[in-house]
C-alpha cells in the first residue's frame, strides 16, 4: 500500500457516540472534560503523553505523537450515544462508583446534559441486564435504520463535522460467525428475518459504518469482526477497529508473557481468576457472556508464546481464566495470576501477581486514543481494518490470512511505525551499524 495522498485537517467538531455509557464511557467522558479544564492529566493516554522519535537516536527529534500527526484537539470533542437504561451520564457515572466525589461534582453540570437514546437492546443477548430504554421496531431492520436516523440527527444537532463510534456496551452472549454475516446482502436479510446470529451490537456496526462513521469495538462482541462488516467498511471507506479494550489482566499478560518468551523460560501454566463487583461483572456473572469474554481473554498466550515454534517450552501450558462477580469490589477488580514458569535444566519456578487494578480508569484513556486515532486515519483514507491499532485491543482483528499480534511492544511499535509512515518518515528499524562503522 502507497502512503497516504493526504491526510484532511480536522476540520470542525468531532463527535464521539457510544453505544453502552455506563462505567466505561462515563469515566472517558468525564476525564475529558476534567482535562480540558485543568482538573487533571490524562495518565495513560499515548496520543495525549507519548512522543515519538523520529530519524537517527543522534538527531534529537521526539515530538509529542500529538504535535507529529494533526489529531482532534479535545476541545473539539463532543459526546453523544444509546443506553437500555435512561440515567443520564452522571447518574450513570455515579452508579459506576469509579470517580470520587469531588471529580463527579465538578463535571456534574457537564455530565448531567449527556443523555442516552433508545438502545437497539435485546435480553436475549445480554441476560442479566433488563435494560427498558429501548427502541421498537418489527425487525432488526427496522433498529438499525432507527439507528442511522439517530446518528444524522445527532450528528446535525451537535453541529458535528465527523463522528466515531465506540462501543462501550456490555458483553454478549457468545456467537460464532455464520453464513449470515458472510456478505453485505446476507446481513441484510437476515435483519429483517430477524435472524438469531444478528446480535445488538451488530445493527450499531452496520448503521455507523452505512453512514460513513468509523467504529471501535471495546467488547469481545463479533460486531464489526464478519465480513459482511469488513466488505460494507470498505465499500464506504470506513475504518474499523477491534475487538475488546486491553485492560487489567490482560494488558499484564501481554507485557510479562514477551519478556519470558524472549529470554527462553518454559512455561507450564498460568492460572488468573478475578473478582469485580460492577455492572460489566454482573453481566459476566452469565456464562454465556463469560465464554464470549474467555476465548478473548484465552488467545493471547498462545500467539505470544508460539508452542508450534517452541513445543518443549510452552507445549502443554494450563491456562485458565476465570471471572467471578463479587458487588463489595465494585469496579475496583482484583486481578490474581499465578505463572508457572521453569528455567535452566527444567527447575520450576512461580510468579504471583496481584494487581488492584480499576478497569474503567485503564480502559478511559484507551478509548480516547482509539477515538484520535480512527478520526486520524479515516481522514488518511484509510478503510477497513485498522490492525496498527491492535496496541488497544485483548483480541486484536487482523486480515483472514494472518494471525493477530499479541505482543504490546511489537504492537507499540506497529502503531508508532504507521504514524511515521503516514507522515512520510523513516521507519526505525533498531539495527544502528552505522554508529559502528
Ligand atoms: N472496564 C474495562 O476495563 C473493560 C475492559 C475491556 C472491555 N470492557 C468492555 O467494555 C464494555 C463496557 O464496560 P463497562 O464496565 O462500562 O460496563 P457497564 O456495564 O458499566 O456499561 C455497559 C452499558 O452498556 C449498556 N448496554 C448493553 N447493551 C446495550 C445495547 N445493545 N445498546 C446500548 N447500550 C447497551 C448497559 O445498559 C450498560 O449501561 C463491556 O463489554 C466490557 O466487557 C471493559
Amino acid at each position: 500500500m502507497e502512503k497516504p495522498a493526504k491526510i484532511a485537517p480536522p476540520k470542525g467538531r468531532l463527535g464521539v457516540l457510544m453505544p453502552g455509557m455506563g462505567a466505561v464511557s462515563t469515566t472517558f467522558m468525564a476525564g475529558v472534560e476534567l482535562v480540558r479544564r485543568g482538573k487533571a492529566k490524562p495518565i495513560g493516554s499515548l496520543t495525549q503523553l507519548g512522543t515519538i522519535r523520529l530519524g537517527k537516536r543522534t538527531d534529537g527529534r521526539s515530538p509529542l505523537i500529538k504535535e507529529f500527526v494533526a489529531l482532534e484537539r479535545l476541545s473539539n470533542l463532543v459526546f453523544g450515544g444509546w443506553d437500555a437504561f435512561p440515567d443520564n451520564s452522571y447518574e450513570a457515572a455515579t452508579k459506576a462508583g469509579v470517580l470520587d466525589a469531588h471529580h463527579l461534582a465538578l463535571v456534574k453540570p457537564f455530565l448531567s446534559k449527556i443523555r442516552p437514546m433508545r438502545a437497539a437492546f435485546d435480553r436475549e443477548y445480554v441476560k442479566n441486564l433488563n435494560g427498558k430504554h429501548i427502541k421498537k421496531g418489527k425487525t432488526k431492520y427496522d433498529l438499525a435504520l432507527q439507528i442511522k436516523e439517530d446518528i444524522a440527527e445527532f450528528k446535525k444537532k451537535s453541529r458535528c463535522s465527523r463522528l466515531v463510534t465506540a462501543w462501550c456496551g456490555s458483553t454478549e452472549i457468545y456467537l460464532t460467525v455464520d453464513e449470515v454475516h458472510s456478505t453485505p446482502e446476507k446481513f441484510v436479510e437476515a435483519m429483517k428475518a430477524n435472524h438469531p446470529a444478528i446480535a445488538p451490537s451488530m445493527l450499531y456496526a452496520w448503521a455507523s459504518v452505512t453512514s460513513g462513521v468509523p467504529f471501535a469495538n471495546g467488547a469481545p462482541n463479533l460486531t464489526v469482526d464478519i465480513p459482511a462488516i469488513q466488505q460494507l467498511a470498505l465499500e464506504h471507506n470506513v475504518a474499523i477497529a477491534g475487538k475488546d479494550f486491553k485492560t487489567g489482566q490482560t494488558l499484564m499478560k501481554t507485557i510479562l508473557a514477551p519478556g519470558f518468551k524472549a529470554r527462553m523460560l518454559g512455561m507450564d501454566g498460568w492460572f488468573s481468576t478475578n473478582i469485580l463487583g460492577n455492572r460489566d461483572g454482573e453481566v459476566l456473572d452469565d456464562p454465556s457472556s463469560f465464554k464470549t469474554k474467555e476465548e478473548s481473554k484465552l488467545g493471547v498466550l498462545e500467539y505470544i508464546l508460539q508452542p508450534h515454534l517452541y513445543p518443549m517450552l510452552y507445549g502443554k501450558i494450563h491456562h485458565k481464566v476465570r471471572i467471578n462477580y463479587y458487588p463489595p469490589r465494585g469496579d475496583n477488580k482484583e486481578g490474581w495470576d499465578n505463572i508457572d514458569i521453569f528455567g535452566w535444566l527444567g527447575y520450576p519456578m512461580q510468579i504471583k501477581v496481584d494487581f488492584l487494578c480499576r478497569d474503567s480508569i485503564l480502559a478511559a484513556p484507551i478509548v480516547l486514543d482509539l477515538v484520535l486515532l480512527l478520526d486520524l486515519a479515516q481522514r488518511a483514507g484509510m478503510r477497513g481494518i485498522q490492525e496498527w491499532l491492535s496496541f488497544y485491543f485483548k483480541s486484536p482483528m487482523c486480515a483472514p490470512q494472518l494471525y493477530p499480534e499479541h505482543d504490546l511492544f511489537i504492537q507499540l511499535m506497529k502503531l508508532k511505525n504507521t504514524l511515521r509512515w503516514m507522515m512520510g518518515e523513516d521507519l526505525i528499524t533498531h539495527l544502528g551499524q552505522e554508529y559502528y562503522d
